[in-house]
């Protein structure tokens, strides 16, 4: 029913615009006081003026007002909440007339996708969620010079979704310090809580740091010409984001080049052997970069890896770790639950099992590098629990260019691949681990490479003769590398 022309008005304030608790205080009050939509000017932010009409929260309490608004779907809150993040100032009073519906009658109201005021809170918690999915993928963090390990990335989200989106970065770079500053607004990670403060300008960043050029040599490294596609590409990466990618100033060469790069590519194809593994010499391919001997600054550049979409529901990248000069590295598949948490390899009960035959063959695990094919767990939800789940050949594949890169830094004399996907990551597609384990292979850089059954693969048999079996295979197989005495002196 519509409010009467002579209803008096009211005015509701919400501070911040984007808060559903704000919001939703204001809403409850408005509604408590039986106050149409029609009656109230929905104002965002703290500052009144004296133009505004009486704050709402002055209204009269009917006499038969209800002692509690009633109850309001859950899935209306959850779209409450993306839609005030959105910059349209008749959000405020959309949602109110929205909740009024509801309240009076219309409580199946967001099932009808046809109704007008339904299709505008879609379309805006759509925008929302696009600028949020954008700002997880472009937001780069620059290191503070002198401090150590501080970042700072300057980022100028269309929405205001920086509240909303800090606790997916405090997730993901837990172990770092670093702020996003935006023109209104900004937030701090001490490697605790977050803090929010207010805006920032783009000079009180740093503009550039040393990963910039590691960033640019990988970009370029992964770039494929063969399926450049650029109305996709600036569907998906705008122009408006480029300023904040150290990687988008490669970007009118590479696309200029990209027809004469496939042209070569093609010519290559026609003169490459078609054999699919070779039996000894086996390619170790282009890493992510090419210069550069920080492993550090490949880490930090990895953490922000988005090369598959992976990195979404995992926790962190897990990087590899040992020693920089390390003769032998060993590569598993990718984290488990334990190390996408900790961010460290092998450290769950895969990594107890090796720690236990490296053990007993007499080998110090401090002196190996430990990676994995692929750098993000991967997993299903199981209720509470997150239940591992094998990683497919398209997530390798994106993966390897951090792998190589790693080899490229550390050179070890060795690579031991332990389980099937960490043996195709390193041998190619097709390595029959069943056939080949505890053999020596030579790559074709000269390094020498040795696959095994992978940890968690013995962990898998039945418990009794199955298990020490496959327990044996792993200890035998990995006994190669104590018979070499050398491999595990120091480097020469
Ligand atoms: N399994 C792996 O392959 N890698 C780890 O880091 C842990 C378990």
């Amino acid at each position: 029913m519509p409010a009467r022309p002579d209803a008096p008005r009211w005015s509701a304030r919400v501070d911040p615009a984007w808060s559903l608790e704000a919001w939703r205080a204001v809403a409850r009050e408005a509604l408590q006081r039986q106050v149409a939509p029609e009656q109230l000017d929905w104002l965002p932010g703290g500052e009144s003026s004296l133009l505004d009409a009486p704050s709402v929260l002055h209204a009269p309490l009917p006499a038969d007002a209800p002692a509690r608004v009633p109850a309001v779907p859950r899935d209306f809150l959850e779209l409450a909440a993306t839609c005030l993040c959105h910059g349209e100032p008749q959000r405020l009073a959309l949602l109110y007339r929205m909740l009024w519906r509801i309240t009076h009658g219309q409580r199946g109201l967001l099932t009808n996708p046809a109704d007008p005021d339904v299709l505008r809170a879609m379309a805006l918690a759509q925008a929302v969620r696009r600028d949020s999915h954008k700002m997880k993928a472009f937001v780069r963090f620059r290191e503070v010079p002198g401090e150590e390990d501080a970042f700072i990335a300057w980022f100028e989200p269309t929405h205001h979704i920086l509240d909303r989106v800090a606790p997916f970065f405090a997730r993901r770079f837990t172990g770092m310090r670093w702020a996003i500053l935006t023109p209104a607004r900004s937030v701090h990670w001490d490697g605790h809580a977050l803090a929010f403060g207010p805006g920032g300008t783009q000079d009180q960043a740093p503009r550039a740091d040393a990963n910039e050029d590691l960033w640019r040599t990988y970009y370029a490294s992964i770039f494929n010409p063969a399926r450049l596609n650029t109305r996709m590409m600036q569907l998906e990466m705008p122009a408006k984001y480029w300023k904040h990618l150290p990687e988008a100033a490669l970007l009118p060469t590479l696309v200029r080049d990209a027809g004469d790069r496939v042209q070569d590519m093609h010519d290559r194809a026609a003169q490459a052997p078609q054999r699919r593994i070779p039996e000894r010499h086996i390619a170790v391919r282009g890493p992510a970069t090419a210069n550069g001997d920080d492993l550090d600054a490949l880490r930090t550049a990895a953490a922000a890896c988005r090369r598959c979409p992976l990195w979404e529901p995992a926790t962190q990248t897990v990087f590899g770790e040992g020693p920089r000069d390390a003769r032998v590295m060993l590569v598993g598949e990718q984290p488990g639950d334990a190390e996408d948490l900790s961010g460290h390899p092998f450290v769950g009960p895969a990594g107890q099992l090796l720690d236990r035959v490296l053990g007993e063959l007499g080998i110090d695990r401090k002196a190996l590098y430990l990676t994995n094919a692929v750098k993000h767990f991967r997993f299903e939800r199981r209720g509470k629990r997150r239940i591992h789940s094998k990683a497919q050949v398209t997530h390798i594949n994106a993966c390897r260019p951090w792998l190589l890169s790693e080899i490229e830094h550390v050179r070890p004399a060795v690579i031991v691949c332990l389980g099937a996907s960490a043996a195709s990551a390193v041998f190619g597609a097709g390595f029959n681990l069943m056939e080949h384990h505890g053999r020596w292979h030579t790559l074709e850089d000269g390094t020498r490479g040795l696959a095994t059954v992978h940890p968690a693969w013995v962990l898998r048999q039945p418990p009794g003769a199955a298990r020490e079996d496959a327990y044996r295979l792993l200890r035998d197989d990995l006994a190669n590398l104590a018979r070499d005495g050398n491999l595990l002196d120091p480097a020469p």
